[in-house]
Formats: C-alpha cells, structure tokens, sequence
C-alpha cells in the first residue's frame, strides 16, 4: 500500500471517528483546531491522489456539488403521512381498534415528534447511497449531495450487523439556536426572515450549492428502518441497531406497556418540549412489534399501527392596544402588534409579530380586538386569529400606516413584495443609522467605539447623517458629546483612522448596498478589483459574474446609479479607505509551495495577515498556527513573537523574511 493510501484511510477513519464522537455521543475528544487541520491535511492528499480518496470522506461534508435540477426518484418503500390526534380521547379509540385487532398482548414506542423535513436514506453495503425527500409520497427528490454534508448522519457505518441493503428514515431539521443565528444573519443583509425552523429546513435541502447547506448546520434524527428480512422483531430493537451503526437516535423514545404510559410521556413533554434545541409539533405513538405491525396494516394513508399526538401551539388571548411600525435599516416596515401583557410558555408578551399589511388583513384585526397569541419556533410571538364574540362595539379597523412613522415619507409597496418600504433611504433617521452602525460593525469597517448608542448621540448632535461624515469628524467635536472622556473621544478618532486600512472586499459590504452581503462582496471584489470597474460594469455584465442573480446587479446598478452614492465614494476616497483589491489578493494562483507548511509571525510590509495566508494558499502551500515538526518555513515578519522564534530554532525549522517569501513565487 503506498504511503498515500495509508495515510488517507488512516485520515478518514480518524475524523470520522472524531465526528462521531462530535456529533453523535456529543463528546468531543479533541480540539476543533486538530480537527481542522487533519481535514486540511486529507484535503490536500486527496486533491494530490483523486482516485484513493473514500467514498466515506469527511471532506465530502464541505459540500461543493452543485445540483441544477433534482432527480425525482420513487420511493422504495412508500413515505406515509400518519393519523393526527389532538386529544386523549380520540388515543383511546385509537387504542381501542388497536387492541380489537391483536389482543391485549402489545406494547407502544412513544417517540418526539420533530418538526422538520422527512428524509428517506438508503445505505448499500455500509456505505450511505442515497436520500430521498417525501416529495409526494411515492416519489421524492434526490438530494443525497445536501444530506451528506450533515454531519451527524453517517456516510459509513460503524459497528455491525447491517443489512447489505436498507433504509433509515428520518427528520431533517434546524437546532433553534441555528435558525435564529441564520435569521439574524439575513437581517444584517437586508434579507426577509425565514417564517420558521421546518420551511428553512425544508427551503435548505433544495439548495443548488451542497458548500452552502454545509455551512447551514443542519441537524438530523432518524426515527425508523425499512429492509427485507430484518433480524429484528420489534421497532425499539431495531432503533438501537440503527444507533449502534451510528445514527442519531432521539434519546427520548421509550417503550410504554399501555396508554396510561403514553399519556404520562405526552404530559411530561407538553412542558419540557420548550426547554429543547428544536421544534417538535407532537407525540408518535407506534406499535412495537413488527407481527402486530404487519397484522394492523395500512390504510390508504397512513399506517393502522401508528399514530400522531399534535400539542396545541400554546396560546393565551389579550387586547390588542394598537400597531406600531418599526423601520429597518432597509427601509423596510413590520408591523408590530401592541399587547396587554399576558403570561405564554413561561414568557411575559408584549409584542406580536404581524410580518406585512397582508397578514393584518387576513385576520381582520381592528384596535380593541382580543386576539389569540401563539408561540412557535419563532422568538417573537405571533397573532393567529380574533375572539370575535369578544369584539367591542368601538373597535377601530387597521388603516395600515401610508407614511413612515419616522421621516413622514410616503410608503411604498413594490410588485410582487409583502412589505411596505420607506424609500427615503437617506433621510430618514433609522435608515441612516443603521446604515452607519453596519458601516462599523465587527464584519465591516471593524470601526472600535462607534456602537449604536456612539452613533445615536452623534446623529442627535447632527455630527453625522451618512457613513461620509464619520470620517470628517474632529476629536474636539467628540468631545462635546455626553459621556465623552478624552481618552474615549481619541480612542473613537484612532479607531476611524484605522479603519482607511480596512481591505476593498470590506469595504464594498460595509457600504450597505441591499444583497450585498459579505459572500457577495468578496465576489464582486475578486471579480472587478477596483470601485471604478464595478462603477463601470453593466447591470448584464453584473449579472455574468458567478453567483450574482438579476435581484443583487439590478439593486447594484440603482445603488451606484444614485448622484447621492456617487457623492459619499467620492468623499470616502478622499479619506483614503481602499477601494481597490491589495496587490496580494491580485497575485495570481500557482502551486509554486506545493507540499509546503507555512507559520506566518509578525506583520508585513507588502501583506496584511490575511492576505500573505491566502496568497501561501492560493499558490498551493498549507497554513499552520503553531511551529511543529511538520512546518517548512517560518515567515518572520516585524515583531515576530518570541514563542514562535524560540520553537522555530529549538526544532531546526527554516525563518524567512518576506522578501525571501516573495521571491518563493516569483
Ligand atoms: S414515524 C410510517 N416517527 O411526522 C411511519 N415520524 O406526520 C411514519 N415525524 O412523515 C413516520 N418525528 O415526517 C415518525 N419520531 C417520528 C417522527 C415522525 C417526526 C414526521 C415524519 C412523518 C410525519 C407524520
């Protein structure tokens, strides 16, 4: 075996042990640092040697395939939808019918029910072959490149006793934490949020691009097993095989010897399902045995052996007091709803979420009303309907506001959009100042002291009215402001003056423009190098560029197209921020430090930090944090810190200077 293969098997069957542990026992038995640069290091071997890399790699969870069109598939097995129960009595004629059939003689598995996106899952051999949506029941899409990117369903099996052919069927979904950060992140972008955790599943398992879902975090639980001739006799035998060959089960299935058990399972969950990562909408409640399954049978839907106990959404009513309209830092108006406080799922609610004009109108709310509040996976609550025998004779009916609660600017509603906009984009005040907090925001301009409540008290005192202006002011002009020491008011006008070395791909995002989030930016950076060739570029030749739609070049053209715009680049030049691409960023790619392990220490006179590791990247050599026995070349810079310098000399590695470095390429 050469070198390689052995090195590549011993790589894969390390991380995936290690994802495993990870993912499956949550219990990490090393750093995500040593972590990652096994990945990295088995990334290279198997860029290096295509034809030994295993079909069971953990680099295949980094996703890349690009699916155009998804394959329609038929399901094996049919994907059935189950019986839906809202109350223990309709469970006991569903015990009832139960027990007319197979006798007394029988037990339950009680399972969550989690509110996510059915998955069906073949493996062949060990090896993970296929996954299916439910589509429509007897067929459904082939997104196996998305679901392989999950890190908790495995593309190997450990363990043993698998059928040469089955499969696992299972709930696609997003932890709670993860749906709230990815909505935050669309927020920052000017995106809509997405409604809740199973339609954003649902929406990111039909993603194109498998390297996004990867960044996604989705989660999966698989919750039962279709083969030919199992060995198994009941369901509950058969979820702790599945588990024993390293999928994730839910860990609070539990066997019930009657229905009195069951109720006691639903009871319990009715009030910790609040306290769990992720949504569930109910109970399944199964028949354990495989003979009583098969002697209960199918009804046309849905099997006889099986049924699903739905909670209620927990709701309390209260009165509606009014609507207030809240301006985004897009422009864009949610309505919020004003409530009598009221006790829900151990919260006090005061708010409501209404989303869009639409939605008011489809509940029919009138001022006065009261109203039913429902909590789901949302944060925010949301109002699903009207007490109406409670409505009062003088209730007023929601005339939606026409102008900015704001600026006084008259709304507007573009074709095909739900929400109302400001279109005052540059006078109205939350606008402008949340344009200017993104402009300095950590992923930006990284500008230190310039926080909301810095730029809130800045724009009062009329100092600032465009992110232009920051760069204008004065430290005696600080000063004045309320709270301001000397020291925090130079602090504040240092911060500013650094931030003119922001690089272009930042600054492009900082700049706020609607769809220009981070990805895009860099996109565009990489693409056109300088502000004046984007300026130039046609909305066509916009649209050309790799993964920039219609949607993100026509919002571009109208941005630069703005006299007003044109005006802050000119004055954002003048100060001196980058608008064009670093010299390192522009060096082209080439695998000169091939096989190579740099440790880059102190900083460079022609590259930022940043930009001297892509460019050892980009010209095909590896980057370490810590001086070892493996690293090459230690790339010594001003300052180089002294533990680096010690450990470099101690173990014979090689120190280079930049210009050293430089000429490693050239
Ligand atoms: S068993 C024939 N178990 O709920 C067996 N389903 O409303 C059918 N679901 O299609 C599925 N958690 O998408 C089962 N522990 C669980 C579940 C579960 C969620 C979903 C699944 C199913 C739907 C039925």
């Amino acid at each position: 075996m050469s070198a390689a293969k052995q090195r590549i098997d011993e790589l894969t069957d390390t991380l995936n042990h290690h994802n495993f542990l990870y993912y499956q026992e949550a219990a990490p038995a090393i750093s995500d640092y040593e972590f990652d640069m096994m990945l990295e290091e088995l990334t290279k071997l198997e860029k290096e040697h295509p034809e030994l890399m295993r079909m069971d790699s953990p680099t295949q969870r980094v996703g890349g395939g690009i699916t155009k069109e998804f394959k329609t598939v038929a399901h094996k097995y049919p994907m059935m939808s189950l019986g839906n129960t809202y109350s223990f009595d309709d469970l006991q004629e569903f015990d009832n019918r139960v027990r007319k059939q197979i006798g007394n003689d029988f037990e339950y598995v009680a399972e969550l029910k989690i509110d996510g996106c059915a998955i069906g899952i073949t493996y062949k051999n060990g090896h993970l072959y296929q996954a299916l949506t439910r589509g429509d029941g007897t067929q459904g899409d082939d997104v196996t490149t998305n679901i392989k990117t999950i890190r908790s369903v495995p593309l190997k099996l450990i363990g043993e006793g698998w059928p040469e052919e089955f499969e696992v069927r299972g709930e696609v979904y997003y932890p709670l934490d993860v749906f709230e950060k990815l909505n935050k992140d669309r927020e920052e972008i000017g995106e809509p949020a997405l409604a809740n955790p199973r339609n954003a599943a649902a929406g990111t398992l039909k993603m194109q691009d498998s390297a996004i879902v990867a960044k996604r975090k989705l989660e999966a639980f698989l919750y039962f097993l279709y083969g030919e001739d199992l060995p198994y006799k009941t369901h509950w035998e058969s979820l702790q095989a599945v588990k024993s060959w390293g999928f994730r089960v839910n860990e609070a299935a539990a066997q019930c010897k009657d229905l009195d058990e069951v109720k006691a399972f639903i009871n319990k969950w009715e009030h910790e399902r609040h306290n769990l990562n992720f949504e569930i909408d109910g109970i399944v409640i199964k028949v354990n045995s495989y003979q009583h399954q098969r002697n209960l049978g199918f009804t046309a839907k849905s099997p006889r052996w099986a049924i699903a106990y739905k909670y209620k959404a927990e709701t309390a009513s209260t009165e509606l007091l009014g609507i207030e309209y809240q301006v985004g830092r897009t422009g864009a108006i949610t309505p919020v709803a004003k409530l009598q406080p009221v006790a829900l799922a151990g919260t006090t609610v005061r708010n409501a979420s209404l989303h869009n004009a639409d939605q008011i109108e489809k509940i029919g709310l009138r001022i006065g009303d009261t109203v039913f509040v429902e909590k789901g996976g949302e944060i925010i609550p949301k109002i699903v309907g009207v007490d109406l025998p409670k409505r009062p004779a003088d209730a007023k009916p929601v005339v939606y506001a026409t102008h900015c609660p704001e600026c006084g600017a008259e709304l507007i509603r573009n074709e095909g959009e739900a929400k109302h906009f400001c279109p005052n984009e540059d006078g109205c005040p939350p606008q402008i100042k949340g344009k200017i907090e993104h402009f300095a925001g950590r992923k930006a301009m990284d500008i230190e002291g310039l926080g909301s409540e810095t730029v809130e008290l800045l724009f009062n005192s009329m100092l600032i009215g465009n992110i232009a202006d920051v760069y204008d002011l004065t430290k005696p002009q600080v000063m004045q402001l309320d709270r301001m020491a000397d020291k925090s008011a130079q602090n504040l006008i240092d911060g500013i003056a650094a931030s003119t070395q922001i690089p272009f791909e930042r600054v492009l995002f900082a700049l706020g423009i609607r769809y220009v989030g981070e990805t895009v930016a860099k996109k565009l950076a990489y693409n056109f190098k300088t502000i004046e060739a984007i300026e130039a570029a046609s909305f066509e030749e916009l649209n050309a560029v790799n993964e920039i739609g219609a949607v993100i070049a026509r919002s571009l053209r109208d941005w630069l197209d703005n006299p007003k715009h044109q005006d802050i680049i000119s004055r954002l030049k003048t100060a001196s921020l980058q608008f064009t691409l670093s010299e390192d960023k522009m060096q082209p790619a080439s695998d000169k430090l091939a096989g190579l392990t740099f440790v880059v220490s102190g900083t460079f006179a022609n590259y930022s930090r940043d930009g001297i590791k892509e460019t050892i990247e980009r010209n095909g050599g590896k980057v370490s944090g810590s001086v070892s026995g493996k690293t090459s070349y230690v790339v010594a810079g001003n300052d180089m810190g002294p533990s680096k310098l010690e450990k470099a000399q101690k173990l014979g590695v090689k120190i280079i200077s930049e210009e050293e470095f430089t000429s490693m390429l050239s």
